[in-house]
């Protein structure tokens, strides 16, 4: 089978061509992201209005690049597949509604498929991680730590209550003045820190559930950089070298306690997964790898190029939904909220 993937919920616009054999391995055919980084830098963020714009402005361009990079016509594929949410609406709507375009003129199926279910499904397409497995999901928009049980069926053990971690990673570089995104800039600045400089508190540590939050480290933060200030480089650096450990230890406890909530409610899992931006840290992948030895388990970490958002994770998760017999009507509607644990079996119909 045969999947076109599009991906538009947030700053890449992204397009894929994936195959999905019978037993279920997956082979990326072509996978070209475009990342507007360099529109939204000076902003310190992403502008929801100049996304939808640049999405508008590159898909078409981006898929028939995809299309022509795979050898595929449009004729030969069995479904094309899209991100329908969540994420910033104008761009949700631009590629759903792309999708659907597509499918129409060429009588396929669509499958519209849910963001995070498509970080989630990705260690299937990259290491045929076979069902169930903790899922650890920390991007810029998402801290969760979830149950995945099969295609469709998901259980959320914790997430964060205020920011996500790569917003904390964002916000604090934003602070010390390095750019966006924060978190490569973070890391690397820590490299060279001290990480034991600043007591910065470890939120959550400690507590019997697997929930973040991560705005009372950002403030503490804060106020140790004012203490301080004006700031020199080792000051700097010694500032994101202890929040990155700040960072690295709760995910240890939280990590630690999500897995043993899916201990109890779902069994022995056979890996802890990552997916997100966040998974492109170092020092938060080790500790990952430690937690999941602990637990009797391994890592499985995607590299990280397929951790951030990308077109084949789209077309990887409309392959896994085809190949179960979902698919969706061509007047299914965008979501800019869209929780996973809400994703089932069968999607459920627009409610008007
Ligand atoms: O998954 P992603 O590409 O996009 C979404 O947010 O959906 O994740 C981007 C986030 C940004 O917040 C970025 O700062 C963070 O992931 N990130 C990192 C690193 N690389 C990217 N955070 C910490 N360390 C990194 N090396
Ligand atoms: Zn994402």
């Amino acid at each position: 089978m045969i999947i076109l993937g599009i991906e538009t919920t947030c700053d890449e616009t992204a397009a894929a061509v994936v195959a999905r054999t019978e037993d279920g391995r997956g082979r990326i055919l072509s996978n070209i992201v475009l990342s507007q980084v360099a529109e939204h830098a000076e902003f310190g963020g992403v502008v929801p209005e100049i996304a939808a714009r640049a999405h508008v402005e590159v898909l078409d361009c981006i898929i028939a690049k995809a299309m022509a990079e795979a050898r595929v016509r449009f004729e030969a594929l069995d479904g094309v597949a899209a991100a329908a949410g969540p994420g910033l609406i104008g761009g949700v709507i631009v590629g759903l509604t792309t999708a659907k375009a597509i499918a129409l003129a060429h009588d396929k199926p669509l499958i519209a498929v849910n963001h995070l279910e498509a970080h989630a499904l990705t260690a299937r397409l990259t290491d045929a991680t076979a069902f169930p497995y903790c899922l650890f999901l920390a991007s810029g928009g998402h801290t969760q730590i979830l149950g995945v049980r099969g295609v469709g069926d998901y259980l959320r053990l914790g997430g964060t209550v205020d920011d996500a971690i790569g917003e904390a990673f964002d916000k604090t570089a934003k602070l010390l003045g390095l750019g966006y995104p924060g978190g490569p800039l973070v890391e690397s600045q820590a490299t060279h820190g001290d990480p034991a400089r600043f007591a910065l508190p470890r939120p959550m540590a400690g507590r019997q559930d697997a929930d973040f939050s991560l705005s009372g480290l950002k403030t503490a933060l804060r106020i140790e950089a004012e203490k301080i200030a004006p700031l020199g480089d080792q000051d700097v650096a010694d500032l994101c070298a202890s929040f990155q450990q700040a960072v690295v230890d709760v995910v240890r406890d939280r990590l630690r306690h999500g897995l043993r909530q899916f201990r109890s409610l779902i069994g022995a899992p056979n890996a802890l997964v990552c997916a997100g931006g966040v998974a492109a840290n170092a020092a938060i992948r080790a500790v990952l790898h430690r937690v999941a030895v602990e637990a009797g388990t391994m890592l499985v970490a995607p590299p990280p190029a397929l951790c951030t958002d990308n077109g084949a994770m789209i077309a990887w998760a409309g392959a896994e939904r085809l190949a179960l017999g979902l698919t969706d009507a061509l007047d299914f509607a965008p979501r800019a909220r869209w929780p996973l644990d809400q994703v089932t079996k069968a999607a459920p119909l627009p409610s008007s």
